[in-house]
């Protein structure tokens, strides 16, 4: 694949997840004075760029927000253009996925989209679950307030079925183990492209300590050297968790 700069990247301690938020296809194709989908359809373009270049270099989880619990708000064509653009990558994609050893996964109550889009999932995901290279997860029918809603009345269940007896076993992991992102590391970067600087419901509970970059580009303009030039930042900043730098020494 052939890069346009250099950039100065560790690739022994590359962020493991990286999560975006793909912002800006409706007013690139809006731009241009095309419909909203022909955006969405350049926007495919740019998660197949990300997901080849993040298999290439061994980033291990990505993961893209392609549909949240708002977007049914969206006007009913845009909403069903949406899952025929996932149905055709889906289609077109697998085996090229499958081929780099690439693993499907989703995050949000999917099983909830139209019964056609649900099968193809299924069996995009039943296709590459043996495959231990970068993990494709994708959030659809995804918040992060249903999410944490879903956690909360699953622990209330399990306590009145006894499954939980004292107050204490509800920790972090217990949290963690019922969360969509059950497998998946917290991400520890989060790119938002178009210009916009907010979470959007996308991941409440895992970004607790993430890392936020955010460029003006449009998601259809997404490309490797984006995500390159992320994981450069990204490289050059200190986390801390809350403590301080060495111990403070
Ligand atoms: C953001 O732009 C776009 C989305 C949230 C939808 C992305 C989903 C797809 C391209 C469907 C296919 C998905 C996969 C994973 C292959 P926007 O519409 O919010 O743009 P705007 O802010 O300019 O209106």
């Amino acid at each position: 694949m052939k890069i346009k700069r250099e950039f100065s990247i560790d690739y022994s301690k590359l962020p493991k997840h990286i999560a975006i938020i793909m912002d800006g296809n409706g007013r690139w194709g809006q731009k241009r004075g095309l419909p909203r989908l022909v955006g969405h359809k350049a926007g495919v373009e740019a998660i197949r760029e990300v997901i080849k270049i993040s298999s290439d270099i061994g980033i291990k989880y990505i993961t893209v927000y392609a549909f949240s619990t708002e977007n049914w708000k969206r006007p009913e064509d845009e909403v069903k253009g949406l899952f025929s653009l996932l149905i055709l990558y889906l289609e077109k994609e697998i085996e090229e996925i499958h081929k780099n050893n690439v693993q499907l996964s989703i995050i949000g109550e999917y099983k909830k989209l139209p019964e056609n889009v649900v099968k193809k999932i299924d069996d995009a995901l039943n296709r590459t679950k043996n495959n231990t290279g970068l993990v494709f997860n994708i959030a659809l029918n995804y918040g992060g307030r249903d999410e944490i809603l879903n956690m909360t009345r699953k622990i209330y269940l399990m306590t009145k079925d006894n499954k939980i007896e004292n107050v204490e076993e509800i920790d972090y992991n217990l949290i963690e183990s019922l969360l969509f992102t059950k497998n998946i590391p917290d991400p520890d970067l989060i790119i938002r492209t178009s210009g916009e600087q907010r979470l959007s419901n996308f991941l409440l509970w895992q970004s607790a300590y993430s890392e936020f970059w955010a460029t003006d580009k449009l998601w259809p303009d997404f490309r490797k050297e984006d995500i390159l030039e992320a994981i450069e930042v990204y490289q050059n900043r200190s986390r801390r968790y809350g403590g301080v730098k060495n111990g403070g020494k």
